[in-house]
């Protein structure tokens, strides 16, 4: 007689433990679901967000660049580019450099390698991390390869201490 509400308690534990292996999985999913959320969350700052180029000292959004000259149209201000270094320009795909006081001149930010947007200006060479290229502030030249072409020269006009394109 007491043999029979065991095999039943038995029967239902096991259908418990069988119900618990199940549901937490499927808790354990949606935990995840919740925390990939929180991860995009457009209020949360995210490390990932941060564009490559712009891990460089010398690259420079173009709109902080007009609000920094107060023209619609101008990339940079003179003094915003290092004499004897430059500034990126990512979103515009352009460096600007000053080899020497009062001289710029423009390049495209465009490794001439693989295409990699160039990551930064320092020793009078303009940096592409990707592979290591290396090119000069003078006239885009090729100091370092692996590229073999030089960054191609882009036109700018410099009325006062604005810098334009074109
Ligand atoms: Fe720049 Fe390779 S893409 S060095």
């Amino acid at each position: 007689m007491t043999d029979r509400p065991q095999p039943r308690l038995h029967r239902r534990t096991i259908a418990g433990i069988a119900t618990i292996g199940v549901g937490l999985p499927v808790l354990a999913a949606c935990s995840g679901s919740d925390g990939s959320e929180l991860a995009t969350d457009p209020d949360t700052p995210s490390p990932s967000s941060t564009p490559t180029a712009s891990g460089s000292a010398e690259a420079r959004p173009s709109e902080s660049a007009d609000e920094s000259t107060g023209g619609a149209d101008a990339l940079a201000q003179t003094s915003d580019i290092e004499v004897g270094g430059g500034t990126i320009f990512p979103e515009d795909q352009v460096v600007i450099t000053q080899p020497s006081d009062g001289e710029f001149k423009c390049f495209s930010a465009v490794c001439t390698h693989q295409g990699c947007i160039v990551s930064s200006v320092s020793d009078r060479t303009i940096n592409c991390e990707c592979h290591g290229s290396a090119f000069s502030i003078v006239d885009g030249s090729v100091v370092t390869g692996p590229a073999t072409a030089p960054l191609g020269a882009q036109p700018i006009t410099v009325d006062g201490a604005a810098i334009t394109l074109g």
